[in-house]
């Protein structure tokens, strides 16, 4: 898939919350930051500030759909979360599997294909059983393609595409001098999905923590103050109001 500067805006919305004839992004991918402290402000568990994120992951979903949103990435887990407390983990995990179990068939019906990126091999089997349920069942639906990262780290996926790239070479299929930034991409795990456009980090931290980052090289960026568990539709159009206003250069001047 062409990097960001080939996709410039996604189509244009009529949602009833956005500017009229704005334009979308294709591609928003959204670091969810804030279930803890929204549950310690509450005196609650972590976990129940876990299981309202998992409640804003659906809203979000439903209203990317409404609002007509091409493609969506939801870090759900980094792959430096596994140093997070066992039970902690293991909460997390089992929300996953009960989103997949409760949302896969609505989700199909809506016609959202739903996949995953991360280290699948680092969890367990039942889960990854749900997960190739999920993708194989939603193969072809066209909508919103809805991609969850889970035990996902930025940077080990471009260590394993040029890992993968290295093999090719040393098995004396691929020259290292056709080796440019599209084909580069084309080994990543987000192959044939457009780069994001706008990268939203809710709960006031300003960092990647090593989410996409090749693939947001020219992604806007839009940190939100709102906790994760309380992102509503109304979050997601102020940040795309926000992306719609800002001049995106990919380098350039600006003028054609
Ligand atoms: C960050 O908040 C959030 C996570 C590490 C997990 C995100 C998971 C969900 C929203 C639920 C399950 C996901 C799906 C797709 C159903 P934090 O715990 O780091 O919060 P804090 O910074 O306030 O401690």
């Amino acid at each position: 898939m062409k990097n960001a500067a080939t996709h410039k805006s996604g189509p244009e919305t009529l949602a009833p919350g956005l500017p009229s004839g704005s334009r979308l992004p294709a591609h928003i991918a959204i670091i969810m930051d804030g279930n803890g402290r929204w549950a310690e402000k509450r005196l609650m568990p972590r976990s129940f500030g876990h299981k309202q994120g998992a409640e804003a992951v659906r809203r979000t979903v439903e209203a990317a759909v409404e609002i007509g949103l091409p493609y969506l990435t939801l870090f759900a887990f980094s792959s430096e979360n596994w140093k997070r407390p066992v039970d902690e983990v293991n909460d997390l995990m089992w929300l996953l599997r009960s989103y997949l179990r409760k949302e896969m068939a609505a989700l199909h019906r809506q016609g959202v294909r739903i996949q995953f990126i991360g280290a699948r091999h680092s969890l367990a089997a039942d889960l990854v059983g749900l997960i190739e349920e999920a993708e194989t069942l939603t193969a072809q639906n066209q909508r919103l393609v809805f991609t969850i990262a889970v035990s996902y780290g930025g940077q080990d996926d471009i260590v394993e595409a040029a890992r993968s790239l290295a093999r090719r070479v040393a098995a004396g299929e691929l020259d290292p001098d056709t080796i440019d930034s599209d084909l580069f991409a084309a080994a990543l795990s987000t192959r044939g999905i457009p780069d994001p456009d706008l990268v939203i980090r809710t709960s006031g931290e300003q960092r990647l923590s090593n989410f996409m980052l090749w693939q947001s090289a020219y992604s806007e960026l839009v940190f939100v103050d709102t906790l994760w568990p309380d992102f509503a539709r109304q979050d997601l159009e102020r940040a795309i109001t926000v992306f719609a206003g800002r001049d995106r250069r990919f380098g350039g001047t600006g003028a054609v």
